[in-house]
């Protein structure tokens, strides 16, 4: 997991469009991504635990019938963090259920971080009122975060690497066809 991770595209990504709840300064969040081919080309079983054992668990943690996206682009990705500049984009998700399994332990720093108040706009709204989640590698979370904005903090020490795969999951409820049309556009250039 860790080889495959130092393989993420690493870069300053602009924000999100619709779904960014950063403060209106910033323009850009630097962070790193293995991309859904990369991920089926170096960690296949994490593809199929996404469609199977992982998918079996989503299920349990939701009232309604889970599916996994149809669309192999964002069905499982891997976000990386490396050193004290990086961090996770303040944001809300248009998924209605989102998988974590967290691949690395961190004692300080790297929290994901939910916002109380749903109005949050800001890193430092977010802080104001949260809870809090640790990483802590083989922890699978699952989680509806479309109303509550959050962000994973950077680390603590220059020589550590955070490690998370995200999963996307739907329900029928809320279908793969209602994400944003903008958001492909943003992230893959979709016509
Ligand atoms: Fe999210």
């Amino acid at each position: 997991m860790r080889s495959a991770a130092v393989a993420a595209d690493f870069r300053d990504f602009p924000r999100t469009p619709v779904l960014s709840r950063e403060a209106a300064d910033v323009r850009h969040i630097t962070r790193g991504r293995l991309h859904a081919d990369q991920v089926q080309a170096r960690l296949s079983w994490l593809c199929e635990s996404y469609r199977g054992a992982f998918l079996e668990l989503a299920g349990e943690a939701c009232d309604e019938k889970v599916t996994p996206a149809r669309d192999d682009r964002y069905g499982v990705v891997l976000n990386v963090q490396r050193g004290t500049r990086m961090r996770f984009e303040c944001h809300i998700d248009s998924n209605p259920l989102t998988g974590l399994l967290f691949c690395t332990d961190h004692v300080n720093g790297g929290e994901l971080v939910f916002a109380h108040d749903a109005a949050a706009a800001s890193v430092a709204d977010v802080e104001r009122d949260c809870s809090v989640v640790r990483p802590s590698a083989g922890h699978l979370i699952f989680f509806d975060a479309r109303r509550y904005p959050h962000y994973v903090r950077p680390l603590t020490h220059e020589s550590d690497m955070r490690v998370v795969a995200v999963m996307n999951y739907y329900t029928e409820s809320c279908p793969e066809s209602t994400r944003p049309p903008e958001l492909n556009r943003h992230l893959y250039g979709d016509a």
